[in-house]
């Protein structure tokens, strides 16, 4: 009867490898396992058999059921593996994939930075989360400072603050580095402002620094008015208005000739004046370098900070700031 077990279990296991489909599959499985099945009739009897051969017995079914089952289980997955290629239709069309592209904001840092890495400046970078050290006290603006009213700031619960500029990055990379330094930091700066379509509470900058010995303001302009042109086109010209930032001195606005060039007296961008506001900049203030611990009577350096949207708004004809932070795609992707 040992026998008999162990040669039912290898006809069976030869017949489900041959099985054709499910339906074969299944009378194969009642025919070797069910209850009618020789296997099970043998199982019922073993009790009956005597004391001596019914381990031996017991096993050999045991392990000829097992063996069946494991074929069985083989054979249906081989069975499904092989339908689901059946349904392979390789005459479908195929499934575009989804390629990204560079925000336009990205796009603008990116060509700011080889802009300036032409020219020898490093990009340096610094926290969104600030002291009000980094962003006003080190920067020649104390607490009592009117213009810390000009920066409506978001104040962190427990201290600290989001930053409302990059010029924070000057001091935390002064701080760092022994002269000289040429740097640039690109980044996002938040202010309280009511959202409208040319104020956003979260924008971005980019900001300049270059400190060395005999750093004049002749070497400003020579930057910003290089920067203009790579940005905006050969012809732009550069202008500079006296201003005021606690952290230059003298400080200057500067602004670069429209692109309309000043023929449209009903241009949206320049409002017919033909000029457009850009940024600040400035020569470092003596108490900035006392604050980082640079002696002020041997170096001198240039500082600029400029907001990258309304550049970005400019070049590609944007005219809602909003847009640059909705994260819609059908925005994104025309750039
Ligand atoms: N931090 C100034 C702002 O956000 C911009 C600025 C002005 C930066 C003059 C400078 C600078 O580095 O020299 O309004």
């Amino acid at each position: 009867m040992l026998e008999e077990v162990r040669q039912l279990a290898s006809v069976a296991v030869e017949e489900i490898e041959a099985a054709r489909d499910d339906k074969a599959l299944e009378a194969l499985r009642v025919h070797h396992l069910g209850r009618k099945s020789r296997l099970r009739q043998i199982a019922r009897q073993i009790g009956q058999r005597p004391a001596a051969q019914r381990p031996a017995l017991g096993q050999a079914t045991a392990c000829a059921q097992k063996a069946i089952q494991q074929a069985l289980d083989d054979k249906a997955l081989a069975l499904r593996q092989v339908a689901e290629a059946a349904a392979l239709d390789v005459t479908l069309p195929g499934r575009r994939p989804l390629l990204g592209c560079a925000h336009p904001l990205s796009q603008l840092t990116d060509e700011l930075i080889g802009i300036f890495q032409g020219m020898g400046f490093d990009v340096a970078d610094g926290p969104e989360v600030e002291d009000e050290y980094h962003n006003f006290d080190a920067l020649n603006t104390p607490a009592d400072h009117p213009a810390r009213d000009l920066h409506d700031t978001f104040y962190l619960e427990g201290g600290g603050l989001l930053r409302t500029h990059t010029s924070t990055v000057q001091v935390r990379v002064m701080e760092q580095t022994p002269p000289p330094v040429r740097i640039i930091s690109l980044g996002r700066c938040y202010r309280r402002e009511t959202v409208d379509a040319t104020h956003h509470f979260a924008f971005h900058q980019i900001e300049g620094l270059y400190v060395d010995h005999g750093v004049s303001f002749a070497d400003l302009k020579g930057t910003i008015e290089a920067m203009g042109r790579q940005l905006m086109g050969e012809e732009t010209q550069v202008r500079f208005r006296p201003h005021f930032f606690p952290f230059t001195e003298p400080s200057v606005e500067y602004d670069f000739t429209c692109i309309c060039k000043g023929q449209r007296t009903n241009c949206s961008i320049c409002k017919g004046t033909g000029w457009i506001e850009i940024a600040g900049a400035g020569m470092v203030d003596p108490a900035v370098f006392t604050a980082v611990g640079y002696d002020p009577d041997e170096y001198t350096g240039f500082a600029f900070g400029m907001g990258l949207e309304r550049i970005a708004m400019i070049r590609h004809g944007i005219d809602d700031v909003r847009r640059f932070l909705e994260n819609d795609l059908r925005f994104i992707r025309q750039f």
